[in-house]
């Protein structure tokens, strides 16, 4: 499958339509962002170890029952995907306080809570990705009450699945964020990533944090924080 026209860049992936309508490709790149993209960067090889992540968590959820747009890895940052209009939602989990929860209502980060939380933020960077509850998205029709039901059924369990395999590989799943698409026919699959740039990832034993906040708060060890969850995860490096 070759790409065709670039229909979009983000900030850490471009997407560009192929010669099939319904399929798109997805080639990420080295470039970081924090705080909606006021900080900027590069962490050498993310690209390529985002897109192999991503894709042995997408088969990882599709073995276990989650629709996802993935079809098909093509080379070490690129990946064939389903296109899919994206829901402007972010749906984000956690299973210890971090990040902005912890800030947000004044925590210490770390607390195990006793049951994972979910929310949503609007996605809209001009905005600052705020945070909005079910209903505001319902009123906005940013979503259906059915969209919003699976999204919160399909966060759960990808959480249920995502913890236990990051558990067998000695790192802890702190949170993450996802995001929903549809299909031309309607049907909700997962969409864009799952890799060290939208999951909090702890060392199990030390607690040594393995993921993006080491870029956002400036902790040095970036590139062998993501290397390290590579080789774990996939049994390699990059
Ligand atoms: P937060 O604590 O800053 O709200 O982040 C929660 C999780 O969501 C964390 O694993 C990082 C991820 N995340 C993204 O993937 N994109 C974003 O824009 C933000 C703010 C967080
Ligand atoms: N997505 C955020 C940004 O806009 C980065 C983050 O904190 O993950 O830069």
């Amino acid at each position: 499958m070759e790409k065709t026209a670039e229909l979009y860049e983000g900030k850490a992936k471009k997407v560009y339509a192929t010669s099939d309508e319904s399929l798109c490709i997805v080639s990420y790149k080295d470039d970081a962002t924090a705080f909606n993209g006021e900080k900027k960067g590069t962490i050498l090889g993310k690209g390529v170890i985002n897109n192999r992540l991503t894709n042995r968590l997408m088969k990882l959820l599709s073995e276990n029952g989650i629709p996802t747009h993935y079809v098909e890895e093509l080379n070490e940052r690129e990946t064939l995907v389903k296109k899919v209009s994206i829901i402007p939602l972010e749906v984000i989990i956690r299973n210890i306080s971090a990040g902005s929860f912890a800030k947000r209502y004044g925590v210490e980060e770390g607390i195990v809570f006793k049951s994972p939380t979910i929310e949503f933020s609007l996605k809209n960077d001009s905005l600052g990705d705020p945070l909005i509850n079910e209903y505001h998205a319902l009123a906005l029709g940013l979503a259906s009450e059915q969209e919003i039901r699976k999204i919160k059924e399909y966060s759960f369990k990808i959480n249920d699945i995502l913890k236990a395999f990051m558990l067998e590989h000695g790192i802890e799943l702190v949170d993450f964020k996802l995001e929903f698409g549809r299909l031309p026919d309607g049907t909700m699959v997962l969409a864009d990533e799952i890799s060290p740039d939208t999951c909090r990832l702890w060392d199990v034993k030390t607690h040594e944090k393995l993921d993006k906040d080491r870029f956002r708060r400036d902790l040095g060890g970036v590139e062998d924080a993501y290397n390290e969850v590579m080789r774990r995860l996939l049994g390699e490096k990059a």
